[in-house]
């Protein structure tokens, strides 16, 4: 059955009845050098929710190991079987960098930057997902359950489904999917449709985007679509809004430990004691909104409202997708912006922003979580953001504010966040003096309301919802310790 060339001579895969195919496995083997190996979290979404859920499950995980040439032969890790796939550099560069993150990341999110579009990373997209649906075919068990994640492979539900047509197929978009008027760019865009439409299933996270998707399908396959189902030649597919979520019990847990909270006392400590502390967390990225967020807590610095002696903004920005031209020149600017506000109104031992582009580790960033007095969160447009739910999660004494952009897919389930419209100057500036001058009476009830949600709608809850939608059988859903 394995027709591509980079995968002749790989050793022989063993079969799982659950399979998950994402761009990207969730270790690194390049920490393994003694041959241990664990889970490498990367500054990502689908890593952060997935791996949870998957830890000792025994299903198998089909993605790329992040360095380029022949997949390296990987050991299970807490149960999970890690299964890569080989991209050479130019499906690195054509496939991911290309096509995922030039034409379509900016495209679904709401072509805040200008998508490019070029033949030759439509024909690596092509390329490297049919690499992915054959691997995925070689270790799904007869009549399996394969679950493929996000844009990076939007083409493999059909290319498997025509290689296994026994499996069940599932496919969630973690992403936002964009309205008909921005979709319709796209010069291969009926070829990406359909190759969703293998799917027995397709996953949003929000109810607007499966409406999207099925406006576009009636047009431009003109198939009878509604915003629950899709007749597709003898099979019907469903589509639904499954808003993704977080361990929510663990960061509570991992949150509520006294060294975690004496290390949000320390930090405090090491930023001065100021009244009040401001933290954003982002992977650096053009739809999060930092540069409008900077320009915001400057003015309000230059106006008086804030003073750098009472009041610190915390900006963690993780560097993703660094060949990426786009991504350079925000960084670069971001760094100038940060540089300037510095210069201009911090003090010796008192800057009014304090940067940070490291990668943390679960405590540290629960630390981060506790010591804020504001999280400031305000992406221009973002699929769900998890740090908004991670940062509810981890104020367990039902303190501090969360400022969220209605443009994240977390605003639609956070309704008691201070929300704000990020591309509004003047409402994102009141929005930050609300949140810091906000009755801690009132701060209260709102956090204790969106902890309360979030313990319900936790990432075990989008699982069994999304695996029992995909096999209306109980029995799929005990394939995944959901319990
Ligand atoms: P995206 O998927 O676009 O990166 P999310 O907010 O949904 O955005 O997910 C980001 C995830 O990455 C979160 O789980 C967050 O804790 C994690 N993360 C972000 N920055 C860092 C960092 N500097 N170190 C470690 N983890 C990070
Ligand atoms: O949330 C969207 C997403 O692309 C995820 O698939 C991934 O976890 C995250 O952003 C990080 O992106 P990358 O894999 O490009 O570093």
């Amino acid at each position: 059955m394995v027709v591509s060339p980079l995968l002749i001579g790989m050793p022989e895969m063993r079969q799982s009845s659950l399979v998950v195919v994402a761009n990207r496995l969730p270790i690194d083997d390049s920490v393994a050098p003694d041959g241990a190996c664990e889970w490498r979290r990367s500054p990502g979404g689908l890593v952060s929710a997935l791996h949870p859920l998957l830890r000792h499950t025994p299903a198998t995980w089909v993605g790329w190991a992040g360095r380029t040439g022949p997949a390296p032969t990987l050991p299970d890790v807490d149960g999970v079987r890690m299964q890569s796939v080989p991209l050479s550099t130019e499906d690195f560069r054509d496939h991911y960098e290309g096509f995922a993150n030039a034409t379509l990341w900016p495209l679904y999110h709401d072509a805040v930057e200008q998508p490019e579009y070029h033949r030759r990373w439509w024909e690596a997209y092509q390329r490297v997902n049919q690499r992915f649906a054959e691997v995925a075919a070689e270790v799904a068990e007869p009549g399996g359950v394969v679950w493929v994640q996000d844009y990076h492979l939007q083409l493999v539900p059909a290319l498997l489904r025509e290689l296994r047509p026994d499996l069940r197929i599932g496919f969630f978009l973690h992403v936002p999917f964009p309205p008909p008027e921005l979709f319709m760019q796209l010069p291969r865009r009926a070829e990406l449709l359909r190759g969703m439409l293998g799917a027995d299933l397709i996953g949003f996270q929000r109810a607007q985007a499966a409406h999207n998707f099925a406006q576009l399908v009636a047009k431009v396959l003109e198939l009878p679509a509604t915003d629950r189902q899709i007749a597709v030649d003898d099979r019907e597919v469903r589509v639904g809004a499954f808003p993704v979520s977080i361990d929510t019990a663990e960061m509570a847990a991992l949150a509520a430990r006294p060294e975690v909270a004496e290390r949000a006392r320390r930090l405090r400590q090491d930023l001065g004691g100021p009244e009040h502390v401001i933290l954003s967390v982002d992977r650096m990225d053009y739809t999060k909104g930092i540069e409008q967020r900077l320009k915001a807590y400057s003015e309000l610095i230059a106006g008086g409202h804030v003073k750098v002696r009472d009041t610190v903004l915390v900006q963690v920005a993780m560097p993703s997708r660094e060949r990426v031209g786009q991504y350079q020149i925000l960084r670069e600017r971001i760094e100038r912006e940060v540089g300037r506000i510095n210069g201009e109104f911090g003090r010796v031992g008192e800057p009014a922003i304090h940067y940070l582009t490291q990668p943390f580790d679960r405590a540290e960033l629960a630390a981060l979580y506790r010591m804020a007095d504001v999280m400031a969160v305000t992406p221009l447009r973002d699929g769900m953001n998890l740090v908004a739910k991670e940062y509810v999660a981890a104020r367990v004494d039902d303190t501090g504010a969360l400022l969220l952009s209605e443009f994240a897919g977390a605003a639609a389930e956070l309704s008691q966040a201070y929300q704000v419209n990020p591309h509004d100057l003047e409402g994102l500036k009141q929005g930050l003096l609300a949140a810091l001058q906000a009755d801690p009476a009132d701060l209260s009830r709102r956090m204790r309301g969106m902890r309360e949600h979030l313990h319900e709608h936790d990432i075990r809850a989008w699982a069994r919802s999304y695996l029992s939608a995909l096999d209306e059988s109980e029995s799929l859903t005990t394939r995944l310790r959901t319990d």
